[in-house]
């Protein structure tokens, strides 16, 4: 059985980034599922789908007055680099690094989705953000401010990358 399964509880009702989150947790069960074989091609796929799932979270924020440096697109950038690392350390040949990767992600995504995920949507939703054109429909409901936090009363800022950076990384320096 996979370690993260879906559920209505990582709904957060913006269907672009559910249909997202969706695709996420197949391809993590398709890590989880896979012998040494196959391991790496479906971590790539994982990888390769993070990318533009943050990515495509990242250029949201962008267009929403989020600062380029907010914590939410910085904990996108320490888990991509993580991973990336692990593919790394598996070419290498340790495959082990990338069973307990996954295992990490599916510890990390759930509080992710839950919390500045969430924060994100409800954002968005707020400023009437339309995710397939890019458009701002209540453009007056946009901070004056730039956002450097998640957007979120959850957000803990650098105490939250921290955290992430060693939840995350400490598989790989086993
Ligand atoms: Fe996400
Ligand atoms: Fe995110």
């Amino acid at each position: 059985m996979a370690q993260l399964e879906w559920s209505d509880a990582l709904n957060l009702d913006l269907p672009l980034m559910d249909d997202t989150h969706r695709e996420f947790v197949d391809l993590l069960a398709a890590v989880d599922g896979a012998d040494d074989a196959h391991l790496q091609s479906t971590w790539q796929a994982l990888l390769d789908h993070t990318e533009q799932h943050f990515g495509q979270e990242d250029a949201w924020m962008q267009s929403t007055r989020f600062a380029a440096g907010n914590c939410h697109s910085m904990q996108h950038k320490v888990v991509l680099q993580v991973m990336r690392e692990g593919l790394v350390r598996a070419q290498q040949g340790d495959l082990q690094v990338l069973r307990m990767m996954a295992s990490e992600l599916a510890l990390w995504f759930p509080q992710h989705a839950q919390s500045m995920d969430a924060a994100l949507a409800l954002h968005l939703r707020r400023v009437g953000f339309d995710a397939a054109t890019g458009v701002v429909r209540a453009p007056r409901a946009l901070p004056e401010e730039l956002i450097h936090g998640c957007g979120g009363a959850t957000c803990g800022d650098a105490a939250t990358h921290a955290q992430v950076a060693d939840e995350t990384r400490q598989p790989a320096l086993v």
